[in-house]
């Protein structure tokens, strides 16, 4: 198998296995007075620091989640509640056109249930904020603003946003901070406090962790309103028993990456220069979206997202699948029909070109043999998809 989408999950690394399977030995409740409760609220708090100490923030400023989604829909909807309560003038949220669903739906929902309103920064053709634009809508009416979100590095096509001059502009005008950091993490150099971002998103099965786990690093500055009521957990902000093997492999997975990263980001870095110089002789007129530059701080390492015209990217992945390789066209299915990509419309591309794309995500354990797999494969597969599609335009 080729298993090359590390971007929607990648495998969980042994160090964390085993501190989960640790954990999942031992009985007791963090919240819990006596030995048990005890001993599990020290491996949360151990957890916490150490990640914390990855990402050079406050333990304190860590707030647990399940996962990436959570995270993103606890700072949109918690903060927009939060500063529109304080001030009923702040109902606008700064964001992007090419955020991942977990971060545009929750501010959609807000425009739609509660009144919000909404400027999306155009991007520019590598999928780029452009930092003109963000500071001209910034600059219109700060007053009004409740947040500002914008992603470290986008999903699809792997493009890092300038992410620090996009909250030193927000600061500027006190504005909350936010970025969507769950593909960035553990993969890019991020040093949150140096960036000066109030509110970040990740989540562990993007690093090497565990599935359903994540957290939001929220600033001691911010209160959002909570999503979840209960037993007031994490700062009163998000209530539930703490999910401590979670917790603990998440922490364990993230040392692991990051102790790697170098060393795995140079590895990924030559493969997928290899995939995209491959690829390319095979299909000439294939079209790598996303930045041409090839280092990390234009785009993330593993990626390699291209369109292939003629094509329809979703009889592509399942042609590869065919053939044991696992990859992603990046953009949403809805209701069993392929959907242009968001992402590449926001980026310029026509329908027909955002429908055509395929995502590979490389990542720790990629290897020669899978680049090589990709390269035998994809000519025939284009061939293929583009004989179904003219045949499919024919009827
Ligand atoms: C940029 C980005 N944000 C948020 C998410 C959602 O994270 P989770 O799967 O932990 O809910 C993903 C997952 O694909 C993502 O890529």
């Amino acid at each position: 198998m080729t298993y090359l989408d590390h971007a929607a999950t990648t495998p969980v690394l042994p160090e964390a296995i085993a501190a989960m399977a640790a954990e999942l030995q031992q009985v007791g409740n963090a919240s819990s007075l006596h030995g048990p409760g005890r001993r599990a609220r020290r491996v949360v708090e151990e957890s916490r620091e150490s990640i914390a100490a990855g990402l050079g923030v406050q333990p304190r400023e860590i707030v647990f989640t399940a996962g990436g989604t959570e995270a993103n829909n606890l700072i949109t909807k918690g903060v927009f509640w939060a500063q529109s309560t304080a001030d009923p003038k702040r109902r606008r949220i700064v964001t992007t056109a090419i955020e991942h669903h977990a971060l545009l739906d929750p501010v959609q929902w807000l425009t739609q249930a509660e009144g919000a309103l909404v400027d999306e920064v155009p991007v520019d053709r590598s999928g780029r904020v452009d930092l003109e634009a963000f500071e001209a809508t910034i600059a219109r009416d700060p007053e009004d603003i409740a947040l500002v979100s914008v992603m470290w590095a986008n999903n699809e096509v792997g493009t890092v946003q300038p992410v620090a001059e996009i909250a030193a502009i927000a600061r500027e005008y006190r504005i909350p901070v936010h970025t969507d950091a769950v593909q960035a993490i553990g993969h890019l150099d991020v040093d949150i406090a140096a960036s000066g971002l109030d509110a970040v998103s990740f989540s562990a099965h993007k690093f090497g962790g565990p599935p359903g786990v994540g957290a939001l690093v929220l600033s001691r500055t911010l209160d959002p309103v909570p999503l979840i009521h209960g037993g007031g957990q994490e700062r009163d902000v998000r209530s539930g028993t703490l999910d401590v093997p979670s917790i603990a492999g998440m922490a364990a997975g993230l040392l692991a990456a990051l102790a790697m990263r170098e060393e795995r980001n140079a590895r990924v870095e030559k493969l997928r220069a290899r995939l995209v110089e491959g690829v390319r002789r095979v299909v000439p007129d294939a079209v790598l979206n996303g930045p041409e530059e090839l280092d990390s701080a234009h785009r993330l390492p593993g990626n390699a997202h291209f369109s292939f015209a003629g094509c329809e990217g979703d009889a592509l992945l399942l042609l590869l699948d065919a053939q044991g390789i696992a990859c992603s066209t990046g953009s949403a299915c809805s209701a069993g029909l392929a959907q242009p990509s968001h992402v590449l419309l926001a980026m310029g591309a026509d329908e027909v070109t955002a429908r055509s794309s395929l995502r590979f995500s490389l990542g720790h354990d990629s290897c020669d043999d899978d680049v090589d797999a990709v390269i035998a494969a994809i000519g025939p597969a284009v061939e293929r998809a583009r004989a179904a599609g003219s045949a499919a335009r024919r009827v």
